[in-house]
């Protein structure tokens, strides 16, 4: 699709998603989240749900796990502008609880509808949700945080949460190693044909 339409496209999809009642996280939310970035982006992250300083301000990863997010993608070189950043649901589950199962659900055409008007090389999935959303319902990031995996012609990372080395020191080891590695995976990607626009399998 040309990059006008894309830009287009999104707009409606943030559109939709500002005013969508499509699950009762409508009524808590002060502002909807739908994500930020490049519609030509190469890479897609995906967190799992907006949290207080998100619901504030209505974009994705501005709060502490944003920062971590940012000083990461320093390290590799990547800047914000240039991917897309979004999450599993668009609107904060109240005091920062999990997203539920039926609201994941409710949210997932939005999520796949901007994957399909960018189709990006790479959706780096940051957490269990996302992972779980996108790349298989029974996924341990523990012992697949890291390995890419190629479904319907698009690369698909699935890494720690940053949220979580605020949590747990010791994982940032992890969520470095992981962003090494997804420098690695763009850099193997470069050069090849970009991916084929095709549905993600439910
Ligand atoms: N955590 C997430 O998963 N998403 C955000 O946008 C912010 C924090
Ligand atoms: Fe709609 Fe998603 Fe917000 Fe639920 S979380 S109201 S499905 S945009």
């Amino acid at each position: 699709m040309a990059s006008s339409d894309g830009k287009q496209a999104l707009e409606q999809v943030d559109a939709e998603v500002r005013s969508c009642r499509l699950c009762p996280l409508w009524r808590s939310r002060t502002k909807a989240v739908p994500g930020e970035g490049a519609v030509d982006a190469e890479i897609m992250f995906v967190g799992e749900a907006p949290g207080g300083d998100e619901d504030r301000q209505g974009r994705p990863f501005v709060g502490a796990a944003g920062r971590v997010l940012a000083e990461q993608l320093k390290k590799i070189g990547i800047d914000r502008q240039r991917v897309f950043i979004t999450n599993v649901v668009k609107c904060r589950p109240e005091g920062n609880r999990d997203p539920s199962p039926a609201e994941i659900e409710a949210c997932r055409d939005h999520l796949l509808t901007q994957i399909a008007i960018i189709n990006p090389r790479v959706i780096c999935t940051l957490g269990r949700f996302a992972a779980r959303t996108l790349i298989d319902n029974r996924i341990s990031i523990t012992r697949e945080h890291g390995k890419p995996r190629r479904i319907s012609g698009i690369l698909y990372l699935p890494i720690y949460h940053p949220a979580a080395a605020l949590h747990q020191a010791r994982l940032i080891d992890s969520l470095e190693s992981d962003f090494r590695q997804l420098r690695a995976v763009l850099d193997d990607a470069a050069g090849t044909a970009p991916a084929p626009q095709t549905a993600i399998d439910a």
